[in-house]
């Protein structure tokens, strides 16, 4: 059968790609040191799985609403306006299957084809493709380690045309770890209000951040911006929940309210009795993120410092999520390369920098225990020598 254009229009995800081939390699016996996943090495905590578990036994196991449950909106609801001092209901909240899912009924819901999307890179490998998908124009902006791998407002402004619609702001930052400071969120805002143009805040990594650094949601800094805001978000990273598939939108009601007409005809509601957990997961006890929030922020500190006494290889310092981006341009590598040559040769799993919009970087994952970042780094050490 002749497929529709638009599939070759995408291509498959590397991440999951990379991170299917490591876990081959080690079902097959490889000792492979993998720093590719996305995702909390620990396990969903247990009040969480309590809860959907009670739910699975007390008969939650029945379509509900494709908006979601009305006391996970609610719960949601609340959660954005204690954590974020955002004047949120119910009604401004959709629940999905993973903020991956969010953005992507987000984009079906507002881009019309021809519609610009403005995206700093390195940037999700995710944004571009869903924008394409949705018929929408992907304009890059390229961003460096000088300014901390930041779009500057100057740089927002300049790339702004007559048919941009959204600008995509991800702090803390996936593949980077950056976080943007409370004034640089405001100069954005600022550029995004003057404009008449919307933002999607995706703040799926809220929770991870460390010394102190502020996670700050643009949609907070007044009522114009707060109208431009569309914020994505979700239960994976924060609770470590990333199988479950819970994500949310939270954002102006006649948008959220395309997402769920959208998402009617598509996947329908999230699995019903996930949807306790994740209320279990925000009206409980929040010690568990705390709790593996420190236990990344040791492991950064182990990562960053192996990394950083590597000749050949730099990287600045994150204040968020749980990777870590270095530059490999000095081994004369390109990432796609380095990557293939890295797993052949010392059985170590990274992405390459190119799935992101960076060919001089590799992004690496320290969501894994301090035995194999060691480990890990030992190897990459000696790959590293080897060309250079
Ligand atoms: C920046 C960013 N946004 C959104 C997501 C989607 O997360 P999920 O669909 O697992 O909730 C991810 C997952 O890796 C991410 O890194």
């Amino acid at each position: 059968m002749k497929l529709a254009a638009r599939v070759s229009q995408v291509t498959p995800s590397i991440t999951l790609a990379i991170a299917a081939k490591a876990k081959a390699m080690k079902a097959e016996g490889i000792d492979v040191c993998s720093f590719s996943a996305g995702e909390p090495d620990f396990d969903t905590p247990v009040h969480i799985k309590a809860a959907a578990k009670k739910a699975l036994q007390e008969g939650k196991t029945k379509y509900g609403p494709a908006s979601g449950e009305p006391k996970l909106r609610e719960a949601i609801a609340k959660k954005l306006r204690t954590d974020n001092g955002l004047d949120y209901k119910a009604e401004n909240v959709i629940v999905t299957n993973g903020g991956k899912h969010s953005l992507f009924n987000l984009m079906l819901a507002v881009i019309e084809p021809g519609d610009e999307v403005i995206i700093p890179a390195p940037y999700w490998l995710s944004y571009p493709e869903m924008v394409t998908l949705a018929g929408g124009i992907s304009v890059i902006v390229p961003t460096s380690a000088s300014t901390g791998y930041k779009i500057t407002p100057e740089q927002l402004q300049k790339a702004i045309t007559p048919k941009t619609k959204l600008f995509i702001l991800n702090s803390p930052s996936n593949p980077t770890g950056m976080v943007y400071t409370p004034e640089e969120i405001k100069a954005l805002a600022k550029v995004v209000v003057e404009a008449d143009i919307f933002v999607v805040s995706d703040e799926i990594y809220e929770k991870i951040v460390y010394d102190g650094a502020q996670q700050l949601s643009i949609a907070s800094l007044g009522e114009e911006i707060f109208n431009r805001t569309i914020i994505s978000n979700g239960f994976a990273k924060a609770y470590s929940m990333t199988g479950w598939r819970i994500g949310y939108l939270a954002g102006p009601v006649d948008i959220i309210k395309a997402t769920i007409t959208i998402q009617s005809h598509s996947t329908s509601n999230v699995c019903t009795f996930a949807q306790y957990g994740a209320i279990a997961a925000l009206e409980e006890s929040q010690e568990c993120v705390e709790q593996m929030r420190q236990a990344f922020a040791q492991r950064r500190q182990l990562m960053l410092e192996r990394l950083n006494a590597i000749p050949g290889l730099s990287c600045p310092k994150p204040d968020g999520a749980f990777y870590l981006f270095p530059d490999i341009s000095k081994t004369g590598l390109k990432s796609l390369e380095f990557c293939d040559a890295l797993l052949q040769e010392q059985q170590v799993a990274v992405i390459p920098g190119v799935a992101f919009g960076a060919d001089d970087n590799i992004r690496l994952s320290y969501a894994t225990d301090m035995a194999t970042i060691e480990k890990g780094m030992d190897r990459l050490e000696k790959f590293v020598k080897s060309r250079i």
